[in-house]
């Protein structure tokens, strides 16, 4: 493999067995490994240990820190493509569909941000949710509050996670706690985009976040759309044809619309950076219209699942070329871990069989494809950021003891199949550690 940079000094080295995806079915697979990062978090090296020592001997010196991880694996960090800030509280209430959910658990639990103390503890729990969850990257949405949103973005700004992340938007079919003025909502939204997007060499991003159409006006959707496309380079998140009692109330809304996809274009709400979830139920002119207009996708299977929302067309979106990605979808979907979500991804589908390659791309690279930001993050390459996370599979149990000494097919198998937050033995973004499993120092050779 590659190494670049060769002015870099104070280098950090990790060594283990690196695995990467390329795409969908391919991947890079090296045991004795070597990852080599600069001190603003940039990889300088990937590949092989001793081709490091026959091709990059001039970084040698320049090596301050190594850490030895063995025979454990170094993969990319997870891009979670969406998921709700303050619905960390409200996982596993269940028994009702998407718009009665809403009402019953999840905007009870979205007012209680407008206070700001709790909006700080809560986004802290946040935060290190996604840490030790190996969540690197997060489409976060959060609540209509400002202030709360402000204070998300502090503490993604403190803690060091990477996020497109959006204060939501609602003025319409809510409790009247989360309701907006219109012209409030835009003031506010592009006042947070002004502050927060691009901040910290672009780890922080704006995404403007109209919640649906159901809880929003026409006036909201357009505004909001223009607001967007002034906004150089933000992102647009919201959900989409997730659920059928949803798509019957857009049909109210909308009658004389030919579906839900051409009520947010004629808005203007879709184009490249704009993130829509679920789009579960769509047909043949949605999906040619996403694909023209270069839309991305967020499957949250696990969600879907839970809310008993339908099935996403995941091998039909995948050979329209729509990019797409995976989320968790906190808190329809139970839980934080990718590796659960890759796993449900493949269980959803009742005839197809997704492979753990696939899976592990489509968690990873294919998430970062879905947010253009693949240049920069998504897998481990020489020139990009050094987002990554340390997997023990072993941690889990009911995985062999040996499996790292296994085939990367049973590996990769194990980490799909059974993998969960317990096996993220560490967690870096840009060469920062963001999280560590506590009694592993002693296993690490620090030079
Ligand atoms: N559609 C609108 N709001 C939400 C939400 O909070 N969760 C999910 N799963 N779908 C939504
Ligand atoms: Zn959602």
């Amino acid at each position: 493999m590659t190494n670049s940079h060769q002015q870099s000094r104070n280098l950090s080295a990790y060594r283990g067995h690196i695995v990467s995806p390329i795409d969908g079915s391919r991947l890079n697979d090296i045991r004795d490994g070597l990852l080599v990062v600069d001190e603003n978090g940039q990889i300088v090296f990937v590949g092989a240990e001793s081709e490091f020592d026959k091709d990059a001997a001039n970084l040698q010196d320049k090596i301050i820190r190594r850490l030895d991880f063995g025979k454990r694996l170094i993969m990319p960090g997870m891009v979670d493509t969406h998921l709700h800030l303050p619905q960390v509280t409200a996982t596993g209430k269940s028994g009702e569909h998407l718009m009665n959910w809403l009402q019953r658990f999840i905007f009870p639990s979205e007012i209680r941000c407008r206070d700001a103390v709790y909006a700080r503890k809560i986004a802290k729990w946040f935060f290190d949710e996604m840490a030790c969850n190996g969540t690197t990257t997060g489409v976060v949405m959060t609540t209509v509050h400002k202030e709360a949103t402000d204070i998300a973005f502090q503490i993604a700004s403190e803690r060091g996670l990477r996020v497109i992340m959006g204060k939501m938007m609602m003025n319409a079919n809510a409790p009247p706690e989360l309701t907006e003025e219109l012209s409030a909502s835009l003031s506010a939204s592009h006042e947070l985009c002004q502050k927060w997007h691009g901040a910290d060499g672009g780890r922080l991003m704006y995404a403007f976040t109209p919640r649906f159409a159901p809880t929003s006006t026409s006036e909201l959707l357009k505004e909001c759309g223009k607001l967007w496309q002034e906004s150089k380079g933000s992102y647009l998140h919201t959900h989409l044809a997730e659920s059928q009692d949803e798509i019957d109330f857009v049909k109210g809304q909308y009658p004389s619309a030919r579906s839900y996809v051409d009520v947010y274009h004629s808005f203007g709400l879709l184009g490249k950076n704009s993130v829509m979830a679920h789009s579960i139920h769509l047909d043949e002119q949605d999906i040619k219209l996403l694909r023209e207009t270069d839309s991305s996708l967020a499957h949250c299977p696990s969600s879907n699942f839970f809310l008993k929302s339908g099935v996403f067309q995941y091998n039909r979106i995948l050979k329209s070329g729509i990019r797409f990605g995976l989320g968790s979808d906190v808190a329809a979907g139970p839980q934080m871990s990718l590796f659960c979500v890759m796993k449900d991804a493949n269980y959803m589908q009742p005839h197809d069989w997704l492979g753990p390659e696939e899976l592990l791309y489509r968690a990873t690279l294919g998430g970062a494809r879905a947010l253009a930001l693949e240049a920069r993050i998504g897998s481990l390459d020489a020139g990009k950021e050094a987002d990554f996370i340390v997997v023990d599979p072993r941690r889990r149990t009911g995985i062999i003891s040996d499996i790292l000494d296994r085939s990367i097919d049973e590996i990769l198998s194990a980490l799909v199949f059974l993998g969960d937050d317990r096996i993220i033995d560490a967690t870096f973004v840009r060469g920062r550690q963001l999280f560590s499993r506590e009694n592993q120092e002693s296993e690490l050779v620090t030079a």
